[in-house]
């Protein structure tokens, strides 16, 4: 038995999530996590709401709430909305938590311990009219990269170039509109990342399983040539920057910038589920304590793959001391909508609460597994999603549990058969268990989640193919016992099929897993065995046939939703 730490990014506070968030970290990762337990392993999966940097406050400001009670809430609805999306974590914390304050300080203090942190003082944009400095969102200007008018202070959304205030061309305050700033100096801490460079790289050269995505990401970084940081900001919402047990003198209307602390985050999420459970989180974290057995997955969306193979690393390498490194990192594409974005500002797309009241959480889930940003950006449109769901869910597996569990009940007193003896279609259903199993198995293991959805469909697709091939409908007029081997190999098949798909469809394969009987101890992720066609349900075992699994999605729903939510 492995343990495998499992996080995805931890999303903004700044309200609910849409699907493309959902599609390219959340989601993955419990999918992940899900097959990973049935395969037998010790799974953690840590999750939490990133609460700190502009985009809290600016949200804040515009709910017309203060930040902790923004913050509060936002989070207990994003855990409501995650859990209903059977998003499966171990633990969602927050990084507004006493435990991730600790830690970053702690690494701050290590880190100024090392030469890697120096207080500086830097020439920061100060706005008269508001009266305090302005850090990266509340400056906005004209992008010296690409012209765009509308570049924030710490990042251009057009051209994606990471951007210092200074930097803007006739910039303006976002809190006042103000105009009227002028550059005065301020104390910073600033992480010196250009000294770790070396042993940055050394270490991503030694990362030869991360996917080509993150590594060219993490190469394209390191060969631009790490730039030092400002790792503070002049906020008042965040992790206080202290020294000796009180707030550091200067940094009085300082805290930490977002991005430091954030990936702290995942360690102090952690800490926070032991504190709640009772558990020890030095096991997962510490090599030192018993970490190095510990395999370390991490989900997010391709914007964030330099933070996790190049900033947090330097935290965490620089400090020297013995912390769990990420091992395999899983980075994804864009989900679009309509060729769009998603956007959270804009209200574009369809968002995580949105989505429930239109539909179950599986037919999310599946569609958007099936069609994971992987290899490229992908589209999410209405007519793309009917079809998929129309198709794998209501026909594939839909109609096959529904037609082999109808008969079982009408003809075989709703009890698995035990006569007849297995034939030709029998072997090729054998063989072809034997194999796409194999092979589903290893997509998941190399986290190819479109080929795993894939093949899982597969097998659903087969399962109608050999009823095709077996006939027991038409058997049974001539050949009850004939027809029997059929019913049996259908009603097991129906088993491993809900089976395969718990990591993907959990509510859907409980329903079928309830309905056959299967106890909770029989639900892992199945070996092949010769037994798994005709045997794995016991025979004489009373089934009843589950409710309409999936209802099609009609074209009206369509024509409904596209208007209420655009599309073309
Ligand atoms: N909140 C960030 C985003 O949504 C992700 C933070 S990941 C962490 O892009 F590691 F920093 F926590
Ligand atoms: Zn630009």
């Amino acid at each position: 038995m492995a343990r495998i730490l499992i996080t995805s990014a931890l999303p903004y506070i700044n309200g609910i999530k849409h699907l493309g968030n959902l599609a390219g970290s959340m989601l993955p990762a419990d999918v992940y996590a899900r097959f990973q337990r049935m395969r037998g392993h010790e799974v953690l999966y840590i999750c939490a709401t990133d609460e700190h940097g502009t985009p809290a406050e600016l949200a804040a400001a515009a709910a017309g709430q203060d930040v902790r009670t923004y913050c509060d809430e936002q989070h207990a609805i994003q855990k409501e909305i995650g859990e209903r999306f059977a998003l499966s974590w171990d633990y969602f914390g927050r990084t507004s938590s006493p435990e991730n304050a600790g830690l970053t300080q702690h690494f701050a203090e290590v880190l100024e311990g090392r030469d890697l942190i120096a207080e500086i003082v830097e020439k920061q944009i100060y706005s008269k009219a508001d009266k305090r400095f302005l850090p990266d969102r509340y400056v906005e200007g004209t992008c010296p990269n690409c012209g765009y008018e509308k570049a924030r202070g710490d990042q251009c959304d057009n051209c994606g170039k990471l951007l210092e205030p200074t930097e803007l061309i006739e910039p303006y305050s976002t809190i006042s509109g103000s105009r009227d700033l002028e550059v005065r100096d301020t104390r910073h801490l600033q992480l010196k990342q250009s000294k770790m460079e070396p042993r940055l790289r050394q270490w991503v050269d030694g990362a030869t399983s991360w996917p080509p995505l993150a590594r060219s990401i993490a190469y394209k970084w390191l060969d631009e040539g790490l730039r030092d940081r400002t790792i503070t900001r002049d906020l008042s919402w965040g992790v206080k920057v202290m020294r000796d047990g009180a707030v550091r003198e200067g940094f009085e209307d300082k805290v930490f910038y977002v991005w430091f602390d954030a990936p702290i985050g995942y360690i102090a999420a952690t800490a926070e589920w032991a504190k709640a459970t009772g558990q020890d989180w030095e096991r997962w974290w510490r090599t030192d304590k018993g970490a190095d057995d510990v395999t370390y997955v991490q989900f997010m969306g391709k914007d964030n793959v330099a933070f996790h193979t190049v900033s947090f690393p330097a935290t965490i390498l620089g400090s020297e001391e013995p912390w769990k490194l990420v091992d395999r990192l899983k980075a994804f594409n864009w989900l679009n909508w309509y060729g769009g974005k998603f956007s959270t500002s804009s209200k574009r797309g369809v968002f995580m609460d949105s989505a429930l009241e239109l539909l179950p959480s599986d037919y999310w889930r599946w569609y958007l597994t099936s069609n994971a940003p992987e290899g490229s950006d992908t589209q999410f449109t209405w007519e793309s999603f009917q079809g998929v769901i129309n198709s794998d869910l209501a026909n594939v597996l839909g109609n096959f549990v529904n037609r082999i569990t109808k008969y079982c009940a009408a003809k075989f007193d709703g009890e698995v058969p035990d006569v007849g003896v297995p034939g030709e279609a029998e072997a090729w259903m054998a063989a072809e268990l034997a194999e796409r199993l194999q092979a589903l198995s290893a997509h998941y293991e190399a986290m190819e989640f479109r080929k795993a959805a894939a093949e899982t469909r597969a097998l659903w697709a087969a399962g109608n193919e050999y009823l095709t091939k077996a006939e027991p409908w038409v058997k049974y007029k001539t050949d009850v016992d004939a027809a029997a081997v059929g019913v049996r190999a259908g009603l097991n098949l129906a088993a491993v099929f809900a089976i395969i798909a718990q990591p993907v469809i959990p509510d859907a394969a409980k329903a079928v897993l309830d309905a056959l009987g299967v106890p909770e101890g029989n639900r892992a992720w199945p070996d092949w065995q010769d037994k798994t066609l005709l045997d794995a349900l016991p025979r004489g075992l009373a089934i009843t046939p589950p409710n309409l699994l999936f209802a099609k999605i009609e074209d009206a729903s369509v024509d409904e939703w596209r208007e209420r939510f655009g599309g073309e």
